[in-house]
């Protein structure tokens, strides 16, 4: 099929995971939102049948389309591959096969739990596909798999959701994500050790306790599992104190299961400690943000106290995926 058009643009935005991380992946319930940070991504025909990805993340290559191999300099490869990937995926759906210049543009650090590797598959399948067509949020989340499997092998599928759909969130692996429609503002402050580590590397570390300890990990996930359906209520009712309450509870069980680090421990330490009504580690751990929940009069103090680390006030936003 021919490009409709030769030129697209498309954005998805930041994830935050405020209950459930690691434990989702064995089909226990998540708590997710997405925040008003986002990944652009440009695409653009070429005359021939090379990809060209570059961006603002220090990545960039030229890769032979229809081998997926890399023509040029490799560093940063396994973060080009996703992106590779969600494209061709994109264009195979449409029986398409021309050569892009994709361009990434993202307004947060990759690498740190805040999504970047789905935003910028969820964003580039929506602006590839609208070469050609129109794909629907189901299709562009289901698509994105594909390429968050390059990242870890047994994605959840929990970073693709909120990142395709937006807003806040309770996903659990085998069933209807259940999407929170009241539209409340939470203020979430994030901050971020700056350490990068792989998503992979903490799944499989995590799968290593579960063989290893099968009865501890199984405590675990029931505790990881009752502590996000009380979220649930809190949420529903408008509970911030005891919402703030179940973050930090969150955090001491995923430092139970290893995935944090001092880093985070400190900072969560710091924000409790200057005023936020909970905090935890985000995403897979081992480094990369953590988020706090605050009141409006504490934002201030909370951001001031935060010293050397990148530290940024969040609101949810509710778009998920929009082609420009
Ligand atoms: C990573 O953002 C979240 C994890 O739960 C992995 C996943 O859900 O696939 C650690």
């Amino acid at each position: 099929m021919n490009p409709i058009r030769h030129f697209s643009k498309a954005s998805a935005p930041a994830k935050v995971i405020l209950f459930g991380e690691h434990f989702v992946v064995y089909k226990k319930p998540a708590i997710l939102a997405s925040i008003d940070r986002r990944v652009y991504v440009d695409v653009k025909v070429r005359n021939d049948d090379k990809f060209r990805i570059t961006s603002n993340m220090g990545f960039h290559g030229l890769f032979d389309a229809r081998k997926r191999k890399s023509l040029q300099s490799k560093p940063f490869r396994s973060l080009m591959q996703p992106i590779l990937t969600a494209a061709t995926d994109a264009m195979n759906e449409f029986h398409a096969n021309v050569g892009l210049d994709i361009n990434v543009r993202t307004e947060f650090p990759y690498g740190v739990g805040l999504g970047s590797s789905a935003a910028c598959s969820v964003a580039t399948i929506a602006a590839v596909g609208s070469l050609f067509g129109k794909l629907s949020k189901k299709k562009i989340c289901g698509m994105s798999l594909n390429a968050e499997k390059l990242v870890h092998r047994n994605p959840s599928g929990a970073d693709s959701a909120i990142c395709t759909y937006g807003g806040l969130m309770l996903f659990s692996k085998d069933n209807e994500i259940e999407r929170m429609n009241s539209k409340i503002d939470l203020q979430l402050i994030v901050a971020n050790s700056g350490i990068q580590r792989t998503t992979g590397k903490l799944v499989s570390n995590v799968k290593h306790l579960l063989e290893e300890d099968p009865d501890m990990f199984r405590g675990l996930a029931s505790l990881s599992e009752s502590i996000t359906m009380q979220a649930l209520k809190a949420i529903k009712g408008k509970d911030y104190g005891e919402l703030g309450g179940l973050m930090t509870l969150n955090h001491s069980l995923l430092r139970r299961l290893g995935v944090s680090i001092n880093a985070l421990d400190n900072l969560v330490e710091i924000l409790l400690r200057n005023g936020a009504l909970g905090a935890k580690m985000t995403g897979a751990g081992g480094g990369g943000c953590v988020v706090a929940l605050t009141n409006k009069h504490s934002i201030n103090k909370i951001i001031k106290s935060i010293k050397g680390y990148e530290t940024f006030l969040s609101h949810i936003e509710y778009d998920g995926v929009v082609v420009e």
